[in-house]
């Protein structure tokens, strides 16, 4: 793991930005695996500052975000898929049969399940993925448990993800109890990974996750068997760390 700590956001998605403009200029159709949340809206800011540009183009770009909430209307203000084109997508050239979001609200969802990550092999695996993380060491939402997971699957949140995601709720009763995600297993076959944090209230599954023994209690713990990872952490997010 390559651990890298800035003083600020932007910096963080500044460095971020520039591994994602790697990847992209050296594929012709490169494949990015996204992220929702806080974490990421500094890299995608300065991804689409880039764009406008003309730094970067997203025409060839293929797209399949980690994850999406069940029950939810797609054009839910909370949605993921609001959440991806509000912050990235309807500002940027990418072709809209290019972006994969899990559908939240699937007529089966097992088959729903095993087409995504058909269409991620068939696309030739996700070049980079963007990953944030939970206070309680869930990647994707991919949250602790006794194994790791494999493919994309329907998962029960817990509290504490329920009790994190509710600042964008009217109440916390509204806070949807399941996601689909990808699983640990399509996480770890991406060629290359960003992990990305800031603030203390990270700062313990930062921690557990560079220094823990690698369990799925805390699942970004993974992350260590992974050949290629760029972790990009501010001072607060790292503030537990050894050295
Ligand atoms: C979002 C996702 C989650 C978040 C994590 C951190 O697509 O998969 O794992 O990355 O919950 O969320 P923020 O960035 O809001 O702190």
């Amino acid at each position: 793991m390559e651990v890298k700590i800035f003083e600020t956001k932007e910096q963080m998605g500044i460095y971020a930005a520039d591994i994602i403009e790697n990847v992209m200029k050296s594929k012709e159709y490169p494949v990015l695996g996204l992220a929702t949340g806080d974490t990421p809206i500094t890299t995608y800011n300065e991804l689409i500052k880039r764009y406008k540009n003309g730094e970067i183009s997203f025409k060839n770009v293929k797209t399949y975000n980690l994850d999406e909430y069940v029950g939810l209307p797609k054009n839910d203000k909370n949605s993921y898929y609001t959440f991806m084109h509000e912050h990235l997508f309807d500002k940027v050239d990418i072709d809209s049969e290019n972006i994969h979001i899990p559908d939240g609200n699937p007529a089966d969802i097992e088959k729903f399940c095993r087409e995504y990550d058909r269409e991620i092999d068939d696309a030739g695996g996700i070049d980079i993925q963007f990953l944030g993380i939970g206070r309680n060491g869930h990647i994707g939402f991919n949250e602790p448990s006794d194994k790791f997971t494999e493919g994309t699957y329907k998962v029960k949140l817990t509290e504490s993800t329920i009790e994190a995601n509710k600042r964008f709720f009217e109440k916390e009763s509204d806070v949807p109890k399941y996601a689909v995600t990808m699983g640990i297993k399509n996480i770890m076959k991406a060629r290359e990974i960003i992990l990305m944090a800031y603030g203390f209230n990270k700062a313990e599954a930062v921690k557990n996750m560079i220094e823990g023994p690698v369990s799925p209690s805390c699942p970004a713990s993974i992350l260590q068997n992974h050949p290629n990872v760029h972790v990009i952490l501010d001072k607060d997010a790292s503030s537990l760390l050894k050295k």
